[in-house]
């Protein structure tokens, strides 16, 4: 059997006249940590909306353990989507909700359990995050953006999915936050052996979740390779990249439109 668990083929995306994704072709290796790179703009989200079948794609494939969702009925995206734990931008809480009714949502549509036993689920979830107890009956509000982010994480992982993704997930965190947010993501994926894609633009974040990467320019996937080949890497594009030279291609581009 293939171990491919995610496979996307010649995808496009556009938005009116604005050509996002231009024949996107990409394997996910099932336990594979991967990060899709490029700069802001560029489609990152708008590819994992895809996969996720939230957004609908022009044409070509996206396939997810052998199951297409470009085009599936409303059933089987649903169930595609349980696969997924997902950490999105902003971390995406329910203010109205606290912190351990944030994190069984969707738990708790799966499993039926007592408030008891799904308040001890929140509270080992918590743990996996280094979260005490004591954050169980919170807010969202009441939380610094770190917690928010490790509330969102525990939330993602819950129910202990197969395919975790992670969108921007150090955006607007302090270095230090964002070191503690990355090392507790790679030991979720780890301890889950689960398959990861992680969207972002923060090289440390990307060195420290993945082992592979792929640049998304211009709508394509131009380069995808192992995080330690991407050190050395000499595509121009992915070089300035990577290293955030403010010289190159990629701000010659910018100049240009
Ligand atoms: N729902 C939408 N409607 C119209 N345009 C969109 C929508 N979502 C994203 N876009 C556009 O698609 C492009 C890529 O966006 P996005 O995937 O969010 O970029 P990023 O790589 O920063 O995640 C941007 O030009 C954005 O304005
Ligand atoms: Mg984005």
């Amino acid at each position: 059997m293939s171990d491919i668990k995610i496979q996307i083929r010649n995808l496009y995306k556009s938005f009116g006249s604005n050509k996002v994704l231009q024949g996107i072709d990409l394997d996910v290796h099932d336990g594979q940590s991967i990060a899709i790179i490029g700069a802001s703009g560029t489609g990152k989200s708008v590819l994992l909306k895809c996969i996720l079948g939230l957004i609908k794609p022009d044409s070509g494939s996206a396939m997810v353990e052998g199951i297409e969702t470009v085009g599936a009925s409303r059933q089987t995206r649903e169930d595609v989507l349980r696969k997924f734990g997902m950490l999105f931008q902003g971390g995406a809480l329910f203010d109205s909700l606290p912190v351990w009714e944030n994190i069984m949502f969707r738990f708790r549509q799966k499993n039926a359990l007592s408030i008891d036993e799904l308040r001890q689920v929140a509270t080992d979830t918590l743990a996996d995050v280094l979260l005490e107890e004591r954050v169980l009956d919170l807010y969202p509000a009441e939380l610094s953006g770190g917690m928010q982010k490790r509330v969102g994480l525990a939330r993602a992982i819950a129910d202990k999915p197969g395919i975790l993704f992670f969108d921007e997930p150090t955006s607007g965190l302090d270095p230090i936050t964002s070191g503690v947010i990355n090392r507790l993501i790679r030991n979720a994926v780890d301890r889950l052996g689960a398959t990861a894609m992680t969207i972002s633009h923060d090289m440390n974040s990307v060195r420290q979740i993945a082992d592979q990467v792929a640049m998304i320019h211009d709508g394509h996937i131009i380069w995808q390779g192992s995080v330690k080949e991407m050190e050395t890497v000499d595509h121009p594009v992915v070089h300035q990249f990577v290293h955030g030279l403010p010289t190159g291609p990629l701000t010659k581009y910018a100049e240009s439109i």
